[in-house]
Parts: C-alpha cells; structure tokens; sequence
C-alpha cells in the first residue's frame, strides 16, 4: 500500500519534471573526471586492521591531498567520490542518514569542507531501494530527506545505484532524485545505473528519459581489473545496442565505468587501450587506484593531456566503430577544430605479435580533399601529411591500441 501511494507519488513528480528539458543543472558540459573509492577500496570497514585502506574520512582526505599535489586536478580530475558502505547502519532520530561515526568521526560536512578546500568536489553514493547493494539504508521513502541532507553537507555529484529495489519503480526511482536534488538549490551531478538495472531485468531502456534525468549513467556491467572485463565493455561499445552512444553530449554521458588503470590487473598495453577507448567513448574518467603507491607509467598515462582533450572535447560526441573484424575495430570520433578526427585502432586478439592494419583513408570517413596532418597520441609526434586516396598502414599490439588524431590541412 505505501510502495503504491509512493509510486504515484514518483509518477506525479516525474511527470512535473518532464515539463522542463534535460536536467538543466548546468553540469557535466564535458565527461565528469575524478576518483571513487569502489574498484581498488570496495567495502573495506575494518579500520582497526586496515587503518589505510578502509572506508574512512582519513582515506578520502588522503587522496584529495594526492589528486591536489600531484598534478590530477589540475589536468581535470575533479570530483571524489566515495562510494558504499559510508552510512551508519542507521538513521538518526529524525530520520536522516548520518555516516559511520567511527569511520567519518568529523561528519560529512567537514569532510566535504576539507575536499573543498583542496579545490575539489566531493560525491557520494546512494540507492533508491530499501538498501544499498552492501546493505546499508536505502533512500526508498526517504528520497527528498536524502537529497537535502546531501545538499546540506555540501555533497557535489551523487551516485544513485537500484539494489534492492522493484524493478518496476526505476523509471520513477530515478527521475525522482533528480527531481529532488533539484529542489535542493545545490547543482548536483547525478550519476545513476538506471539503463543497467534495466539490462540486468531483461529490458529495453528510454535512453530519451534517461538523458533527460541524468549527467551520466552506467549501462553495462560492473568492471573489473582484468582484461576480459574491459574488452567485455569495449564490445558492448562497439556493438552499441539501442544506438546509446547517440544519447551522449554536454550534461549526458554513457558511463563503461571507472579506470582500473594503475592496479593489479591490466597489462602496460591494456592500461593504454581503456585509456584511450575511455577518451574516444566521451565517458566519465573516474579513477581508481591508490594514488599513494601508483607507478609512475599509470600516471603519466592518467594524466596524458592529449587523451584527456580527445576526452573532453567540447562538442562533446562519442565515437562511433567504423571498421570491425573479429580483432580489429577502427573508432573515429570528431572533435575540435572542426573537421578534426580522433582515430583509434584496438586489436582485441592476444595473438604473440603485433597486428598490421592498412586503412584506406576514406573508408574510414577522412574524406577531405586537401587532406589532413595526423599527430599519435599519447607521444605527440608527427606522422605525417595525408590524402583521402592514401592508405596509412600502422602495427597494433595484442590487447593494445594505435591512436592519432587528424586535423584538416
Ligand atoms: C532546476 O531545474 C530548473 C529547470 O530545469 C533549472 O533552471 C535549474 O537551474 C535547476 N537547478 C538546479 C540546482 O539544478
Ligand atoms: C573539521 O575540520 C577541521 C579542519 O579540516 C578540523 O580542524 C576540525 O577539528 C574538524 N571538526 C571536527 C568537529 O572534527
């Protein structure tokens, strides 16, 4: 009876906020950048064994005075994000949330002052259900509550995730909070996994209402630091079932999920690849990884300013597959100034040696006249000066990438 009258509650709501377009909160005009917690931190609470890696004000402090003194956010890393398992198992007597008061003993204002401070943004995750997908308090019944205590303690960006929560209420779920975090006054990006939790049910999703209620959305499975995970989510990409990829552009954006780049599992090579699928996708690029013990080629590699302007272009259009064989994918995405191309060659075989790909100009779209000058990169160098007629020939290494951009001559 409550879940109806909430329902309808949802429905009206949604239907006042469909009067307006998009969510209009001025955010996420070029992919969001920043760090969260989950990947590297997941649900670790045990801060008396794990004094350095557990969820806790402490660690998130840590990396904002990594992210601020180690040049992340000046190249455009922006928000951290802490992800589950920061509330206290309970709300306090006025229903609010409150965080885990031995993990977070300043409060979540304070933190957010201190992340602040650094000349960053905080974010922090939640769920529409009953519980989060750990099982901490859910916002169900308490969204509005929610939203303004979020607001309240200077939270910038919100995850909202749909554990435990009846399929059938996603589509008000979802555009509920946005709703809300509108009312609060405070500009709030809004991440959310509503195309996923409509994957994971067996459904289609309205990427025309997800555009409009979100900044970025998660639309495919989690990731993993492995190789498998990231080629699984490069696929989905490529194949880009119910054309997703057009729904991106400023304030909207698909999410593959976070970078693994920099932990266990990638190769030199692969870290290279989900780097530059991640800039030619137009995707969120959120780290993470422990920025106090990352190696210096994982850094150099998040902060490769070239990949990071292909990622933020500001015409903000996602790439799109041109050429696909059962190894090779050629991806070209336009970019400023106008008339430019992003290029990038993936070779998904692990076969010993490099592939050699020969791509006649103009199958690929490079079709103007004069020509163009292509730049690699990751290096900056020059390759040369080319002609739609001509064919340009590269190596691609087994789980790796080749990656220039074209400009007009
Ligand atoms: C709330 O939505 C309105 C209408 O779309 C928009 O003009 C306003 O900037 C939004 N405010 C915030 C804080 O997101
Ligand atoms: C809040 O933060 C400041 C500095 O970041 C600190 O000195 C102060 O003790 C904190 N307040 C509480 C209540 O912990």
């Amino acid at each position: 009876m409550i879940e109806k009258c909430l329902v309808l509650t949802y429905l009206a709501y949604a239907t006042i906020v469909n009067l307006a377009s998009g969510l209009n909160n001025g955010l996420a005009l070029t992919p969001p950048m920043g760090w969260l917690t989950w990947q590297r931190f997941r649900c670790q609470t045990d801060c008396a064994r794990y004094p350095d890696d557990c969820i806790s004000e402490r660690l998130i402090q840590v990396m904002a005075d990594r992210m601020a003194a180690d040049g992340y956010r000046d190249v455009g890393y922006e928000y951290i994000t802490i992800d589950d398992c920061w509330p206290a198992l309970n709300r306090d007597s006025n229903g609010r949330l409150q965080p885990d008061p031995k993990r977070f003993s300043s409060g979540m204002k304070n933190l957010s002052d201190y992340v602040h401070s650094k000349g960053l943004k905080m974010g922090i995750y939640e769920d529409f259900g009953i519980k989060t997908c750990a099982g901490y308090p859910g916002s169900e019944f308490y969204m509005q509550l929610d939203a303004q205590t979020f607001a309240d303690w200077g939270i910038d960006l919100l995850k909202f995730d749909g554990c435990n929560s009846n399929p059938d209420d996603a589509k008000f779920g979802y555009p509920a909070m946005a709703f809300y975090l509108n009312k609060t006054g405070r500009p709030i990006l809004y991440f959310n996994e509503w195309p996923l939790d409509d994957k994971l049910h067996g459904r289609k999703s309205n990427y025309a209402a997800v555009q409009q209620y979100s900044n970025a959305w998660r639309n495919f499975d989690d990731v993993n630091d492995d190789w498998d995970s990231v080629k699984s989510i490069i696929n989905y990409y490529a194949n880009n079932d119910q054309n997703f990829l057009s729904f991106a552009g400023p304030g909207a954006w698909n999410d593959p999920d976070m970078l693994v780049i920099g932990n266990y599992g990638l190769s030199p090579d692969q870290e290279r690849t989900q780097m530059a699928m991640w800039s030619i996708f137009a995707a969120p690029l959120i780290m993470s990884v422990d920025l106090r013990t990352i190696r210096p080629s994982s850094k150099a590699l998040l902060q490769n300013k070239r990949l990071i302007a292909v990622n933020q272009d500001p015409m903000g259009i996602a790439g799109r597959v041109v050429y696909k064989d059962q190894n090779i994918q050629v991806w070209t995405r336009p970019i400023l100034p106008k008339g430019s191309v992003a290029v990038v060659l993936v070779n998904l075989g692990s076969g010993g040696s490099p592939a050699q790909v020969t791509l006649p100009l103009n199958t690929i779209g490079l079709t103007y006249p004069m020509g163009y000058r292509f730049t690699e990169t990751f290096d900056g160098g020059n390759l040369g000066q080319y002609k739609p007629a001509d064919t340009f020939t590269c190596f691609v290494n087994p789980t790796g990438v080749f990656m220039f951009t074209a400009n007009l001559l």
